[in-house]
């Protein structure tokens, strides 16, 4: 897993002195990879330019966002592809040197297209790590090495290869690549009871700014802490993640119950945000919050689904559900008791039915275009503020709102364990998406729509600062402007991402990356230099 030591040579400098504008940057970056390769033609790699066939379906592969592929946005010099690690080390030596802005591609899912799209610097590539995709689990040591192009459903699919009672705290969406996704967070259902995918990391390998491979020892305890949720693309190139394993019973029950507003829907929701953030931290019951047409009379309602996964057996869940929530009417005949691994993908939303090795595509469910955001609710929400609520919600033609309960472990840990701040006191986290099928064409109206009942939202939500989860990137709440002044914009967002903690990861970012090689809309910046930390 060790890759060769590589030796950052005196060639790259030459090789950008004898630079000119005639020469295409994509064949400097290549002669330059050459150079720095100590091992030529061992492992393949891949560079795609716009003139090759295969660059649009390269480039939309992992591209989740629709709404970020559309022609108006600009596109990539070229994809880098690297297959083993050492390439990586030399394309952010190569990027570096021949001046070229560089984003790093795992998964695409971020919702604001960051890793395949710079809206603010040209020209730039995209470092996209869909190859370095293996997973090494080690049950005896509880623990995995797992590589940064793998999805967080791929390694669900290994470790319950190896172990029917192992398993890792981490997203609901299979597709989600671990690049991306562990380095902001991590949440899944599991989070009640065992916490972040973050918060459940030993080891990692990242590549910094000067192109070396750092692990968990040689990176040093600060910027270990910073790449647990301070966010992707602001330290370095994560290589691998070491996570520990988390047990699981033999036995998981998951159910999926949906109540329309004239099967009252109100009175259930108003109650589940009392009870769904205090229960047995075993339950995780969330609930999507949609629009159907109501069957009897046609017109259109609210649907609440509440979707629930328990770590045990259907007679505990039910012993638990009637004491704690009898509202809800849950019955023996609505749960369905699965291992482990089947209760990831019925979570996930995947029909009955089917089979674990459906994680080993990696693909998303389905792609289209959104606009979503994030909101952490600390005070319930009166039961007559939910129906004026319904009104504004139905004023868009594809809301989605999807309430994650806190409370348990989540409260345990501290705000300043990690970079992710939202923990005691928070009861769930709001997340809104406003999706659409037909392009530009209904954009401005959904973008519009969202924006506007975020605003509406607000009296209701967590204040000074109104916190905002970085995996759910939300470019509204201010952005880094391409150089280093843009120091004081950056404090609007990161105090949101971050609360106090912005305070740190700005410091660890200095010292680790002062010239600001990794950075993106909103990645951390560093100090303005000649200020004092
Ligand atoms: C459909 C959907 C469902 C989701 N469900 C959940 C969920 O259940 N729980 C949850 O916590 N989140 C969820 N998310 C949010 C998700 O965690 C983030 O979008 C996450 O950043 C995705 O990681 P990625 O590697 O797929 O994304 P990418 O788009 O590849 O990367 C995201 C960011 O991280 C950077 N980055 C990527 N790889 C690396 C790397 N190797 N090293 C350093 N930086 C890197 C990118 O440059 C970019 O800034 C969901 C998102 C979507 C679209
Ligand atoms: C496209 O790029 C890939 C990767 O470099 C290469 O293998 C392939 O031959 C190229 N195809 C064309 C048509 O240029
Ligand atoms: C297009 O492809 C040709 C040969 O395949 C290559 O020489 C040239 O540099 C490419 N141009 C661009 C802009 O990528
Ligand atoms: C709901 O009804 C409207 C109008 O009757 C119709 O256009 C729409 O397609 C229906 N939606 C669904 C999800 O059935
Ligand atoms: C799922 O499928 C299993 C086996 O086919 C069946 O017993 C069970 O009732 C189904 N559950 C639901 C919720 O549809
Ligand atoms: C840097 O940003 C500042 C503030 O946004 C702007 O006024 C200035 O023109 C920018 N400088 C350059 C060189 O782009």
């Amino acid at each position: 897993m060790q890759s060769p030591m590589l030796f950052i040579s005196t060639f790259v400098v030459l090789l950008s002195i004898s630079l000119t504008n005639s020469v295409p940057i994509q064949e400097t970056f290549n002669s330059c990879l050459k150079l720095q390769s100590q091992i030529p033609n061992q492992f393949p790699s891949a560079v795609y330019t716009p003139n090759n066939s295969s660059f649009t379906s390269v480039l939309e592969s992992t591209a989740n966002n629709l709404r970020y592929l559309l022609p108006s946005v600009p596109k990539p010099e070229f994809i880098f592809t690297p297959f083993h690690d050492s390439q990586v080390q030399s394309a952010v030596v190569c990027a570096k040197q021949l001046g070229i802005h560089m984003r790093i591609r795992s998964g695409g899912h971020d919702y604001e297209g960051l890793s395949y799209v710079s809206l603010i610097e040209k020209p730039f590539m995209i470092l996209d790590l869909a190859k370095l995709r293996d997973i090494d689990v080690n049950i005896a040591q509880n623990a995995a090495w797992i590589q940064a192009g793998a999805t967080i459903g791929e390694v669900y699919y290994r470790i319950s290869e190896k172990s029917a009672t192992h398993g890792y705290p981490a997203g609901l969406c299979t597709s989600l690549g671990i690049g991306g996704h562990i380095t902001g967070g991590a949440y899944g259902s599991m989070m009640r009871k065992y916490g972040l995918g973050a918060d459940n990391v030993l080891d990692a390998k990242i590549v910094d700014a000067n192109g070396r491979i750092l692990d968990r020892k040689a990176m040093g305890e600060d910027l270990f802490w910073a790449i647990r949720g301070g966010g992707g693309g602001s330290f370095g190139v994560i290589l691998w993640w070491k996570i520990q394993l988390v047990h699981v019973p033999q036995i998981v029950t998951v159910f999926r119950v949906t109540k329309t507003l004239e099967q009252g829907a109100n009175k259930v929701l108003y109650r589940w945000q009392k009870v769904a953030p205090n229960i047995d931290e075993n339950l995780f019951i969330r609930v999507l919050i949609q629009t159907s047409n109501e069957s009897v009379s046609g017109h259109r309602t609210v649907t609440t689904s509440y979707n629930a996964q328990f770590l045990g057996s259907a007679n505990r869940l039910i012993k638990v559900m009637k004491q704690s929530f009898p509202e809800l009417g849950l019955k023996r005949k609505d749960v369905l008791e699965t291992s482990w691994i089947n209760s990831v993908l019925y979570i996930a939303g995947y029909p009955n039915g089917t089979k674990p090795e459906i994680l080993l595509q990696g693909k998303p469910t389905m792609k289209v275009y959104y606009k979503a955001k994030s909101d952490f609710v600390r005070k319930v929400i009166p039961e007559k503020s939910l129906n004026s609520l319904w009104k504004k919600f139905l004023q868009d033609d594809g809301p989605l709102m999807i309430w994650n309960p806190y409370g348990g472990k989540m409260s345990k840990i501290s705000e300043s364990a990690t970079p992710f701040p939202h923990r005691k006191g928070t009861l769930y986290k709001v997340q809104y998406v406003s999706g659409w099928i037909d392009g530009e064409k209904s954009m401005a109206k959904h973008m519009d729509w969202m924006r506007k009942f975020y605003n509406y939202m607000g009296p209701y939500v967590s204040k000074n600062p109104r916190e905002t989860y970085v995996n759910y990137r939300d470019l509204d709440i201010g952005m880094n402007l391409k150089n280093s002044t843009s120091f004081s914009n950056a404090w609007s967002f990161g105090y949101k991402y971050f609360k106090g903690n912005f305070v740190r990861l700005v410091k660890v970012k200095s010292k680790v990356d002062p010239s600001n090689f990794f950075r993106h809309e909103q990645s951390i910046p560093p100090l303005p230099k000649g200020s004092k930390g």
